[in-house]
Order: C-alpha cells, then sequence, then structure tokens
C-alpha cells in the first residue's frame, strides 16, 4: 500500500481553528486502517509543547529569498500515525496562527521543510497537500526539484477546504519564494497582478479532491468560484468531491467524556440530562428546559451566515426558543450575541472563544442545530449534530445539502431571512410533535459518515496515481 505523508497548517490534537484541523488529524488514522502508512507534517506553534516529541533533525536550513531560515524537526507517533513539527520559534511562535504579514515566508518555510522532511526522514508515494499554507510543496516539487532523483515518482494530491483563502500576496513576494519566473503567469501562479499560492497547488497537482461533491460542482461556477471558477475549470479533469468524514470516536454520545449523561437511539433519557447540565453550564435558567434550545458552533465569519441570522434573530426569538452559542471570530458577529443576550435575557447565552468541551456539550444538549452557511465547503457540525440527535436546520449548499436530508433535518435553498425562518419554525413545529420528533432524532443518529467509506476513496485515487 502506497506511503501517504499529509501537509497541513492545523491538525487534531495539536493545533485546531477549524474544521481542517479535524480532518488532518482523523483521515491520516482511517487510512492506516486500510493498511497504508501514514505521516503528517506541520508547523510547530507556540501552544505545542515538545517535551514528550523526539528532536528528528537539527538545522534544517530552507532558503527564501534573501532569509536563510534554519528550522528543527520533531517527531512523535500519535494513534499509530507519525507526526513532524517544523519548527523555527520567530515563524510560528506567534499570537494567531494566520493573517501575518510575512504569511508567504511561514508557509514558504513549511513548504520547503517538507522536502527535506521527504529527503532525510520519511519518503512517501503520495504527498498530499491542504489549503493554500502547503500549497507551495506542488511547485517546488514539479519545478525546481523535479530533476532530483530523491522526489523522482512521488504524485502530488491537493485537497481544497475552503477556496475563499487562497494565500494571495503582492508581487514582490515572488521573489521571495524561489520560483521560477516563468510560474509569475495566468496559467500558473499569477493572479491579477499578486501572486496566488492555491494556484501553484491546482496547476501542479495530479489531483485535486474538495470535500463534498456538491461543493466541487459549485466551485466551478462564478457564484461559488471565488475568481478560480474558470481556473479550475482548465483542471476539471483532475477534480473530484470526497465528503469528508466524522471522528466518531471523539464524537459518541454514548462515550463521549466532556457529556454529563451518556445516551444513544435507543436510550434517549441522557439527552435530556445533557440538556439540562448545558443550561446550567451557560448560566442560563432552568425553565428553558420547556423551550427549544438551539445550538451553534461556529467561527465567526460571513461563510457561516451570520448576517443572514443577524437579520433573522429578533423574529426567531419570539418563537420562544433559548439560543445557545459557542464560537470566535469577527467582532460584529459576537457584538450581534451580546445585544440578543441583553434583549432577551435568560433565553440567549454565547461563550466567545474556542472551546472544546463547550462545543460537544452544545452539541448534545441542544435540540436543535443551525448552520445556516453562505457556502459550506463540507461542514462537520452539522455531521455531529446528527449522530447527536440534535435537528439540523442548514442552507442547502455544499456539504451541507449532500448530508442532511428532508428525513433527517430541515433545508433551506435562499440566502435570505424569510426562508431560513421558514425552515427553522418547520423544526419547532415538528418539536411540539413528540412522536415525530423522536422518530427524526433516530434516523439522524443512524446517518453513517465514518470515515471508512471516504478514506476508501482516497485510498482508490492514490493507488490509480501510482498505477497499482
Ligand atoms: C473548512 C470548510 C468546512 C470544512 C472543513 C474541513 O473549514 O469551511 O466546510 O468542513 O474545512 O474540510
Amino acid at each position: 500500500m502506497p506511503r501517504i505523508l499529509m501537509v497541513a497548517s492545523e491538525a487534531t490534537p495539536f493545533a485546531k481553528t477549524g474544521g481542517l484541523a479535524d480532518v488532518v488529524g482523523s483521515l491520516p488514522r482511517a487510512l492506516l486502517e486500510l493498511g497504508h502508512q501514514t505521516a503528517v507534517v506541520m508547523p510547530r506553534y507556540g501552544n505545542i509543547a515538545t517535551h514528550d516529541w523526539t528532536q528528528a533533525w537539527r538545522n534544517v536550513v530552507v532558503y527564501l529569498g534573501r532569509h536563510a531560515i534554519s528550522c528543527d524537526i520533531w517527531s512523535k507517533i500519535e494513534r499509530g500515525v507519525t507526526f513532524f513539527l517544523v519548527d523555527c520559534p520567530w515563524l510560528f511562535d506567534r499570537w494567531g496562527y494566520y493573517g501575518h504579514p510575512d504569511d508567504h515566508l511561514r508557509f514558504g518555510a513549511l513548504s520547503q521543510a517538507v522536502l527535506a522532511v521527504i529527503r532525510l526522514l520519511w519518503r512517501p508515494d503520495i504527498v498530499h497537500l491542504h489549503d493554500w499554507q502547503s500549497a507551495l510543496v506542488a511547485p517546488y516539487l514539479k519545478t525546481r526539484f523535479a530533476a532530483d532523483p530523491t522526489f523522482h515518482g512521488i504524485k502530488i494530491v491537493y485537497t481544497i477546504h475552503n477556496l475563499e483563502h487562497q494565500g494571495r500576496f503582492g508581487r514582490a513576494v515572488f521573489d521571495e519564494l524561489n520560483l521560477d519566473p516563468w510560474l509569475m503567469r495566468p496559467d500558473f501562479m499569477e493572479y491579477f497582478g499578486d501572486v496566488n499560492l492555491m494556484k501553484g497547488g491546482i496547476a501542479f497537482s495530479d489531483a485535486i479532491t474538495t470535500v463534498s461533491p456538491r461543493y466541487a460542482a459549485e466551485i466551478r461556477t462564478p457564484e461559488f468560484g471565488c475568481g478560480l471558477d474558470g481556473f479550475l475549470g482548465r483542471h476539471a479533469d483532475k477534480l473530484r468531491g470526497i465528503l469528508n468524514g466524522a471522528d466518531y470516536e471523539e464524537w459518541n454520545p454514548a462515550t463521549d467524556p466532556h457529556l454529563a449523561a451518556h445516551y444513544d437511539r435507543d436510550n434517549l433519557a441522557g439527552k435530556t440530562e445533557c440538556k439540562r447540565d448545558l443550561l446550567r453550564e451557560f448560566g442560563l435558567p432552568l425553565d428553558n428546559m420547556d423551550r427549544p434550545v438551539l445550538g451553534i458552533v461556529s467561527r465567526m465569519a460571513k461563510q457561516k451566515g451570520f448576517d443572514l441570522l443577524a437579520s433573522a434573530a429578533w423574529e426567531m426569538m419570539n418563537d420562544d426558543v433559548c439560543l445557545a452559542v459557542v464560537g470566535s471570530g469577527e467582532q460584529r458577529y459576537e457584538d450581534l450575541f451580546r445585544g440578543l443576550a441583553s434583549a432577551f435575557p435568560g433565553r440567549v447565552a454565547a461563550y466567545f472563544g474556542f472551546n472544546n468541551k463547550l462545543a460537544h456539550k452544545v452539541e448534545a444538549g441542544a435540540d436543535i442545530f443551525l448552520m445556516p452557511s453562505l457556502f459550506e465547503p463540507c461542514g462537520l457540525n452539522q455531521i455531529y449534530s446528527l449522530r447527536y440527535g440534535t435537528i439540523p436546520v442548514v442552507r442547502a449548499t455544499g456539504g451541507l445539502d449532500d448530508t442532511v436530508d428532508g428525513g433527517t433535518g430541515f433545508k433551506f435553498w435562499g440566502y435570505w431571512p424569510h426562508d431560513f425562518l421558514l425552515a427553522t419554525r418547520a423544526a419547532l413545529d415538528e418539536y411540539r410533535r413528540p412522536e415525530e420528533w423522536t422518530a427524526r432524532m433516530r434516523r439522524a443518529m443512524d446517518r453513517d459518515f465514518s470515515w471508512s467509506a471516504s478514506a476508501k476513496m482516497y485510498s482508490d485515487l492514490y493507488r490509480g496515481l501510482l498505477g497499482r
């Protein structure tokens, strides 16, 4: 079986800001079960302590423009998967993973360090890259190092988790990346005068995947293409959608260590206890036990539909519901929930920040889960909600459309407050008919989005590329 080396900017359990980390933290393990050897390369951010890691290599030097950058490589085996950390404190030991003015150097260094890991420590058959932060590995391997026998025969898979973030930098950055000048053309990495790292990943990979079949089709249209729909169209023969799986070892209401009580499809009593625990945790009065609790766990970004929620929320609160929110991101959306909490005291509570334990409690304790995304490449929280019998109300876009159906959740199509309200009301109406509601919860809990099917699709893709 082919050996797979993944490269990403985050992976659970070491660093997470979003779903990318869940995928990179769990797919390698699912591949392992199919017989692949797998490894992951990621940065060592300041929050990752290395005392229980092994120093695998010292002083790997990578060259970017005028900079010679020295990194150390740490390694550790976590649940059978080898993890490598690229350690370069002045690049990665900072507040926040992304959004620094020298991100091209940070992720350029990560990408070049990957070549060193391949040369010195772990040679794969397939390099599997994720999002713009690791995209540079593709042009490095296929142009500058194309003649180097060390890398001969290695195939590249590039996965797009979110087309909105492309790693776009000013023209001057190109000279700091040590790439051949001909790459700064529209059919490679040039984009309206800028340099676009994701275009490099797309152009030089042997296969491109994105995280749901529906999103794979959507990104070829101007509405969802974020300016790359035409470019992706030219590479469409190597593009396909493979739905993300969920890690049901972590997300299982029958065993979840974060919950006050456990439950499953045949014994739902524990879910009521989880609802009480959720209210307590958020400091909400227990009279909310008689109200439907709407839950949200999300990055607070435009993508996740918060503008729609802002327009619909006041009307929605008039339906005598309770709202529990976990997430962090843009100030204006945090303010939205602060405003709601003071307008509807005792019925709205929000926690701003990333908190895995609270996320689990919301998934279990809420009755209904809201995910009105503007676009959604896959989305994982609706999949967790289904498993926890917490009925999702979703906008039918991307992976939300692929994972939720009329029997398990409530969908709406237009990005308009009225459509969102109607779908939420349909859910609330059925919530008041306990028999139908319980049947729906059971159908939702029966749906299986474990990794086994999707990991098999990746495995077939890898072997197909290698002709095995
Ligand atoms: C990004 C996408 C999300 C997807 C996740 C993992 O966070 O926005 O839809 O589930 O990546 O692929």
